[in-house]
């Protein structure tokens, strides 16, 4: 009988077909490189093994070629071995699958390479023209964005792409061990969340230029017919989301602990290395919380910094990848003790951290740009003072002034010493980036919400429903929002959120 196809482990049968149907199961997928290396490592591994991947490098010998090849499941790719003939259609950027076995290398660099045997598929790449060589200065950046299609072939992207889907899995166990039910959010809405102005606005309409081939209607679609006074008010506004937070507090109006992880879309202008136009955002939401507002507000604290710590902490422990980013920026390994340090992130209110902020640019007036004062936002530079000089690791900076922040977010009582109203809210602030969450409670209160919505100058029809989250059984509730691609950041050491994502979507457009 032929031995039965091996399973990897991460494909397993499905245990609950009878017999007769898991007979009629397709063939596994094919092995990863990282899998197949690891197995023969420790002597685990069939004799013979099938590697598919993309070709990195070739150098031809008189008797033999050596190639690395490299499918993204490690850092780095493996030496494969091919006799001559084998080698032929070979070229920087091809696909090829290879059959063969592992050997102990007698190279330096590596302990095993792979002998190939026969080179069963290969899809073939032109190498004169191949956007990403293997070069030793390495591929200038604006070549890497503009071919973003391609940059994953590349150690670095690729390995901050399996970072970012372990970031989602090890966020998703944390919250599921926590109680906290995960939902999945409208992204067309409404209502302008942060009321800052910033959105894409959706209309109906064809595209510009070309449909793309696959999609092409077989003629323009008529234009939808002009509205008659008869039918009544235009439909609202939809925008693309800034923040899924309004439709997450409905949630958590009946099922108390909620959390999503979205795709928001905000049109910033600002063209910084921390800005995107669209970008991810992990919001979680929680009702029932303390009646005391302060313990309530830290208790908010507490959701977001337990599950950073288990993101960072899963993230530590990724051994090739966090080696890899830990080379190209030294300053890693410390942002990871930093961010596990066993201390709880020290809370330091607005008026604390400006009154900081003002000592020190007393006694080193070139200190900062913009002069910190109350009542203003504080700036990157002075957040990451805050996080770099003054705690060196995360905190919380709480109570901002309310004039600062949005109508939704609950206004403390006047507090003496104050120059004016603050907010039950807070922004983790952290090393080497600045703000890395926003969260605050929520005005749970009818009348006092519809006064803030009413100073903010909101359409009041608009947020009618969630103005009856707070008629219909309210509660005191609060959460934050933390910006996904700004954590994949400070994870792998990457100091542009336009490398923390595969597509970026930015101030300067995409040709993706
Ligand atoms: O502070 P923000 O604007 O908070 C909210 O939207 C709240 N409604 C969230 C909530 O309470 N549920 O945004 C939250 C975080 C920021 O701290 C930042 O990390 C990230 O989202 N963020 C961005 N990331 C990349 N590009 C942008 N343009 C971003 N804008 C915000």
């Amino acid at each position: 009988m032929p031995p039965r196809p091996r399973l990897q482990p991460w494909i397993t049968p499905a245990r609950h077909l009878h017999a007769s149907s898991a007979a009629r199961l397709p063939p596994p997928l094919p092995t990863t490189v990282a899998a197949s290396l690891a197995a023969a490592s420790s002597n685990q591994g069939p004799a013979q093994d099938t590697l598919s991947g993309w070709i990195r490098s070739v150098r031809r010998q008189k008797n033999v070629s050596f190639a690395v090849l490299s499918d993204g499941s490690q850092v780095g790719g493996v030496q494969v071995v091919l006799p001559k003939g084998l080698d032929e259609d070979l070229t920087v950027g091809c696909s090829a699958t290879l059959r063969g076995a592992w050997v102990d290398s007698r190279g330096k660099g590596q302990a095993k390479e792979f002998k190939v045997e026969e080179v069963s598929f290969v899809g073939e790449s032109d190498a004169e023209t191949y956007p990403m060589p293997n070069t030793k200065q390495g591929i200038p950046l604006p070549v890497m964005r503009r071919n973003a299609h391609l940059r994953l072939r590349k150690d670095g992207p690729a390995a901050m792409l399996r970072v970012r889907s372990e970031m989602n899995w090890a966020m998703a166990d944390h919250f599921r061990r926590e109680g906290f039910v995960r939902v999945e959010m409208p992204v067309i809405t409404s209502s302008d969340c942060e009321g800052a102005g910033e959105v894409f606005r959706v209309i109906e309409g064809t595209p510009e230029g070309p449909a793309p081939a696959s999609n092409a209607p077989a003629s323009s679609p008529s234009p939808p017919p002009a509205a008659s006074p008869k039918d009544g008010p235009p439909p609202p506004s939809r925008y693309l989301t800034v923040s899924t937070q309004l439709h997450l507090e409905a949630i958590t109006s009946s099922l108390p602990r909620a959390y999503t992880l979205a795709p928001c879309f905000r049109a910033e202008k600002s063209d910084t290395a921390r800005h995107l136009q669209e970008f991810w955002m992990l919001e979680a939401e929680a009702a029932f919380l303390d009646a005391d507002v302060p313990t309530a507000l830290d208790q908010v604290m507490t959701i977001a910094e337990s599950v950073v710590r288990s993101i960072a902490d899963h993230v530590r422990n990724m051994p090739d990848v966090a080696a890899h980013f830990a080379h190209h920026a030294p300053a890693l390994p410390g942002q990871f003790d930093a961010l596990l340090a066993p201390k709880p992130y020290p809370r330091l209110s607005y008026t604390d951290a400006v009154t900081l902020l003002q000592a020190h640019a007393a006694a080193q007036p070139d200190a900062f740009a913009f002069a910190p004062t109350w009542g203003a936002g504080l700036q990157t530079e002075h957040e990451r003072w805050l996080a770099e000089e003054h705690v060196r690791g995360p905190l919380f900076v709480t109570d901002y002034p309310t004039a600062l922040k949005p109508f939704y977010m609950l206004a403390n009582a006047r507090k003496e010493g104050e120059p004016d109203q603050t907010t039950a809210c807070f922004d983790l602030l952290v090393p080497g980036l600045g703000e890395l969450a926003g969260g605050s409670l929520r005005e749970h209160r009818e009348a006092e919400l519809v006064a803030a919505m009413d100073a903010s100058g909101l359409d009041k029809e608009a947020y009618g429903w969630y103005v009856d989250l707070r008629r219909y059984g309210t509660t005191r509730h609060g959460g934050f929002g933390l910006g996904w691609e700004r954590l994949v950041g400070l994870l792998t050491g990457e100091t542009n959120v336009r490398e923390c994502t595969a597509f970026p979507r930015a101030a300067e457009g995409s040709r993706f």
